[in-house]
């Protein structure tokens, strides 16, 4: 196994500076980000008004999970107006705002599409249940009888992503049981029928509205969901499968092949304005070599590379995954993408160190054993950080990690919010714990994050030492270790650079060179000395006598005469 490659990654199509193909990419998660009006939400105006602090971090473009009018029964993502603000965050002038001031500090904005599925509370919905079946209301979404004698039984056995039967029933508008309603995610989410073509189209006015608006791209809510396989045909997943797919024979509403012509379609439109409009999938495919086929030349522009953020702390498998997807994704002439952390998993300063089985989606609690010491978890993160930043390619971080924030397992019962948790009676306990609102200033009510102290979840008393004010003020915290990488990344155009494997190091250690910076991991091996003639440029912990022990990642330069 080897880390090189013959890749120019300035194929012909790539010719360009594409902005998007070296990013760093920051989520914000708008409900946990920061709260203007005191609600204990965080919204838009309060985006607008920590700015700076992402400037100062060193970003390229910032993506926002959903803002749009919704009733927030899955936090933004059942949507209601695609082309409207939610009160809660705001208004448009607000995102205009927030647009303009982003762009003044050189900061890229890409939104969430969310096309899989609307609210219940979306006009068409409201008219689809008021519509007789078979109307071209209900055409709209996937509404089929039931089977049974009187069709009481859903239309065939899917399972919710959250839990539950996929199907919901409805009463006709003349107060009979009827139809039933296809909801891969919870019931108050129901999927648009993509072959109707009223959805195309009306999926290409909400591209342009944003696009008009000036935003720099889309992040595309379960991409490799939208078509579904015509005949509906039974489906169970294998036990152990994840929920949001990447199964060797995909289930019959993933990956099915019609995704593709929409995002030829989205392209074109994205290709008609200026300024390097990008489309990145949110795909739970798996492997990365069919995930490259959501990114082929005149599809998407990214995809987050899943099986990357999946790979445990393990040098083969890292060395295995980093060179599968430098090669699957330059042989369709797009960059990797790079992520550990996101608002659907176990945050990584604390997933990379789990002993035990955690599925993604399902979450940890008060219970899961063998939850990390802080220091250690954050220590391993740090690390894997350090070696996610100096890979080729595009690099996601999610709000918060930069403060090395753990996820909050201990979160009580009665504050979750998540579906999954509701869905599954508590048995799975979902995404609340990696969603809790930021610390800016350890001494101000919530942290900062609210000045009235509200907080729609509530923020751990462990995570003042952690607030953005403290780590400021701290030359070896982790904000400052991110602020660093960020500038250096950017200094020796890491993003554009290409890998060459240093084996040297010996097992356990994953080695390489990218740019004139040499990069060691040390994972799992024994400690590793640094070779003379190198300065060191970089250490994700500190160290001591030029020696890298296991969990430390180290940038070096050789030093030239
Ligand atoms: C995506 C989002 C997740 C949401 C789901 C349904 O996976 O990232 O947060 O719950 O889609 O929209
Ligand atoms: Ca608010």
């Amino acid at each position: 196994m080897t880390l090189e490659h013959d890749v120019d990654h300035a194929t012909p199509a790539a010719a360009g500076h594409e902005w998007w193909r070296s990013a760093v990419i920051y989520q914000i998660y708008p409900r946990s980000f920061a709260d203007s009006n005191g609600d204990g939400i965080g919204d838009l105006p309060g985006i607008t008004s920590r700015l700076d602090s992402l400037a100062e971090l060193g970003i390229d473009a910032m993506w926002l999970s959903p803002f749009m009018t919704s009733p927030q029964k899955d936090a933004g993502y059942d949507v209601a107006d695609y082309c409207d603000v939610d009160p809660l965050f705001g208004t448009l002038e607000d995102f205009d705002d927030m647009l303009r001031a982003a762009h003044e500090r050189g900061i890229r904005v890409i939104v969430d599409l969310v096309p899989n599925h609307s609210s219940d509370q979306h006009l068409w919905f409201q008219q689809a249940l008021a519509s007789a079946p078979g109307s071209r209301e209900r055409a709209r979404y996937i509404f089929r009888d039931g089977r049974g004698e009187n069709g009481e039984l859903p239309p065939n056995n899917w399972q919710s992503i959250f839990g539950g039967p996929a199907w919901t029933r409805v009463t006709e508008p003349d107060g009979v049981p009827g139809q039933w309603y296809l909801h891969l995610f919870d019931s108050s989410q129901p999927d648009f029928d993509w072959d109707n073509e009223e959805v195309k189209e009306e999926f290409r006015r909400i591209l342009r509205f944003w696009l008009d608006r000036g935003v720099d791209g889309f992040r595309v809510d379960v991409a490799h969901g939208l078509v579904k396989d015509p005949q509906l045909p039974d489906y169970t997943p294998s036990p152990d499968a994840a929920s949001m797919g990447g199964e060797e024979t995909p289930a019959p509403y993933f990956e099915q092949a019609g995704v593709h012509e929409i995002y030829r379609d989205w392209h074109r439109i994205l290709s008609e304005y200026d300024g390097d409009r990008a489309l990145c999938g949110e795909a739970w495919v798996s492997s990365v070599e069919k995930m490259a086929l959501w990114v082929r030349p005149d599809e998407m522009h990214q995809t987050f590379n899943f099986d990357y953020l999946m790979a445990s702390w393990d040098e083969a498998e890292l060395r295995d995954i980093i060179d599968r997807s430098l090669a699957a994704f330059s042989g369709v002439g797009a960059p990797s993408t790079w992520v550990l952390s996101n608002h659907d998993v176990v945050r990584h300063a604390t997933r990379l160190s789990l002993t035990g089985e955690n599925p993604q989606g399902t979450g940890i609690g008060p219970d899961f054993p063998g939850i990390p010491k802080y220091e250690d978890g954050v220590r391993r993160a740090r690390a894997a950080t350090t070696l996610m930043l100096a890979l080729p390619g595009s690099s996601y971080l999610y709000q918060g990690e930069e403060l090395g924030l753990d996820e909050v397992h201990d979160l009580p019962g009665e504050a979750r919010q998540d579906p999954t948790w509701f869905r599954t009676q508590g048995e799975r306990y979902g995404r609340d714990g990696c969603r809790v609102p930021l610390p800016w200033e350890d001494s101000a009510p919530a942290f900062g994050f609210s000045h009235t102290g509200e907080s729609w979840l509530p923020q751990p008393k462990r995570w003042a030492p952690l607030a953005r004010s403290v780590q400021a003020q701290q030359p070896a915290s982790t904000l400052n270790l991110y602020r660093q990488l960020l500038q250096l990344r950017r200094e020796a155009d890491l993003g554009s650079g290409t890998l060459e494997c240093v084996p040297e190091f010996g097992s356990g250690v994953l080695a390489f060179k990218n740019s004139g910076v040499l990069v060691v991991a040390n994972i799992s091996g024994a400690d590793v000395t640094l070779p003379d003639g190198h300065e060191v440029l970089a250490t994700s912990t500190p160290i001591e006598n030029r020696t890298v022990p296991r969990d430390v990642t180290v940038w070096l330069k050789e030093i030239t005469h």
